[in-house]
Formats: structure tokens, C-alpha cells, sequence
């Protein structure tokens, strides 16, 4: 049995697109619990695939295998669509790089975090429209008043994941999943996101599981690191200076780090990378 505080057990998960196609995913066991984990790797490594799979989000030429895939206790690959379309507006979330492919294009904003308040609260129309505003007063959104009657092509992709983040903190759920995203915004506004994503979980108790290629960025957020490679978990880091396989040494290096700027950023050693992963 998983300990309690267990949201998320996944063993042996595959991944493969089409019949003969390759693991975009292979083999990747984890346990997650109330924490934030970061999942990293270099553009192809399987980070969304796996992200996406957990959300059973694939589309249908993805077979998805699993010994366990469970959630809250109970396996997610049998159960059906509907159910799981239930799951993932309510337990389950995903944050993605642009949050307005996720909100409704043809709704404006406070009607829809007026629709969540509605949803994940006993209350009446009036009262979820003040709800809305509180909430998005709360995510530090200035001039509330005039954001609620925007439509979603109307702001900026950091006001939209403070609405996105608005609506989960009404929907509470259980496991957030967050695929690169402070990616396409603008520095400034990277680090206060970051922070709101941290009190919505915190405040639930959610698990996180944060991905994204900067490793200094998710090792400053994370309790723990997972590495990917080709599909694979290559390594498990909860420092940055524990890091062992040449790989996650190439990513820390291929990083800016403002601390200790450097003329040059290194490439990775391929040949390197993958003599280590022969032998194992
Ligand atoms: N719908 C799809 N059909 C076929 N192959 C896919 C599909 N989606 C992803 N792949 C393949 O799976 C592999 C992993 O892709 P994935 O998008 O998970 O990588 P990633 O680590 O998220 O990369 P990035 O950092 O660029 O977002 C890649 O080889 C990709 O081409
Ligand atoms: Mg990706």
C-alpha cells in the first residue's frame, strides 16, 4: 500500500507513437508526493510525453504502458474517458507554456473563473462572480474589474496564467502538472508565477510536477529533480552539485548561471553521454 500522502505512484511507464515508433518514454518509475518535482531534460527527451501521459492527454496513436500508473490510490490507464474528464477538472490540472490554448477563446475571463467558483463552491451566480474577483485579486492581478471582461486573446501570457492559477485555487487539485510554465513569459513576471504556483499548491497540498529544460530554475524550485534522456530517467538529484552522469553535468552547463557568468556556454559531450549510457 502507498503512504497516504502518496498522489502519484508510476512504474515501468512506456510511451511509443505509432506501431513501430520509437520510446518516447521508456521504462520511467517514480513516486510522487506532496512536494514539487522537477522534471528536466533537452528539447525531445519525453518530459511533456510524460506529463501528458499521467493526464491521459496522449493522442491515440500513443500507446501508453504501465505496471502502475496510480493516482490517489487508484489506477488511471482503465479508467474510462469520462471519468477521466471529471479527474482532470477537478483533481488533476495541467498548466501549459501558453495558458491561452487553455482557457475558452469565446469566454471572457471572469465568466470563467465565475464558472469554476460555481463549480467547486455551493454558491449562486452573484456570489461567484465576487468570487472570481477575489481570486484574481489574489493571483495580483491590478484592475481586476477590467480584466474579468477581457476575453483570453486580450491579455498577456503572464495574466494568463494568473487566471489559470486563479481557477485551480477554486478547483483545489490534488496533482498539478506544469509543462514549461514561465517559458514564454517575460523575465520579469517568471519569478511571481513561479511564487502563486507555489502557494496553490502548498495551500492544497498538492504534488507538482514542474517541467521545463532549465535545471537551475527547477533545482531552485524543486525538492527533488528527476533527469531525462532519450525517454529515460537518467538520474534522481535533489542538488544541483550531486549531479553525476556527464548529461545533467552537460545541462548545468548549457545553463546560464548569473552567479558565475561565463563568455561561452558548453554543448553537450554526446559521445560521453552515451559510452555512460552503454554500460548501464
Ligand atoms: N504526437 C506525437 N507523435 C509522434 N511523436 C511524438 C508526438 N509527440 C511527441 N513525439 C515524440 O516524442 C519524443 C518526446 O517528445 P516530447 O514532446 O515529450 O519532448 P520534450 O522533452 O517535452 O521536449 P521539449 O523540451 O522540446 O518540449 C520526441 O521524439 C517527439 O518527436
Ligand atoms: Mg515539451
Amino acid at each position: 500500500m502507498p503512504a497516504p500522502e502518496t498522489v502519484l505512484s508510476v512504474r515501468d511507464l512506456a510511451v511509443r507513437f505509432g506501431r513501430s515508433g520509437v520510446r518516447a518514454v521508456d521504462g520511467v518509475s517514480f513516486d510522487l508526493g506532496t512536494e514539487r518535482l522537477g522534471i528536466v531534460g533537452e528539447s525531445g527527451s519525453g518530459k511533456s510525453t510524460l506529463g501528458r501521459a499521467i493526464m491521459r492527454l496522449l493522442p491515440n496513436a500513443a500507446h501508453v504502458e504501465a505496471t502502475t500508473l496510480d493516482f490517489d490510490g487508484k489506477p488511471l490507464l482503465t479508467r474510462p474517458e469520462r471519468e477521466m474528464r471529471t479527474l482532470r477538472g477537478n483533481r488533476m490540472a495541467l498548466i501549459m507554456q501558453d495558458p491561452r490554448y487553455s482557457l475558452n477563446p469565446v469566454l471572457s475571463v471572469g465568466k470563467q473563473v465565475a464558472e469554476a467558483a460555481l463549480l467547486h463552491a455551493k454558491i449562486g451566480k452573484k456570489d461567484a462572480y465576487a468570487k472570481a474577483a477575489e481570486m484574481l485579486a489574489r493571483v495580483r492581478i491590478a484592475d481586476v474589474e477590467r480584466v474579468m471582461g477581457l476575453y483570453p486573446h486580450q491579455i498577456s501570457g503572464g495574466m494568463g496564467q494568473r487566471v489559470m492559477i486563479a481557477m485551480m485555487l477554486l478547483a483545489k487539485p490534488r496533482l498539478v502538472v506544469a509543462d514549461e510554465p514561465t517559458s514564454a513569459l517575460d523575465v520579469s513576471v517568471r519569478g511571481d508565477v513561479l511564487n502563486l504556483l507555489d502557494d496553490l499548491v502548498r495551500e492544497n497540498n498538492s504534488g507538482l510536477m514542474l517541467i521545463s529544460h532549465d535545471i537551475r530554475m527547477v533545482a531552485a524550485f524543486c525538492q527533488r529533480i528527476l533527469v531525462m534522456y532519450k525517454g529515460r530517467v537518467v538520474e534522481t538529484l535533489t542538488k544541483l552539485d550531486e549531479a553525476q552522469h556527464p548529461y545533467t553535468r552537460g545541462l548545468i552547463a548549457s545553463m546560464p548561471d548569473p552567479r558565475n557568468p561565463v563568455r561561452r556556454l558548453q554543448t553537450l559531450d554526446r559521445r560521453a553521454i552515451d559510452a555512460m549510457e552503454a554500460r548501464t
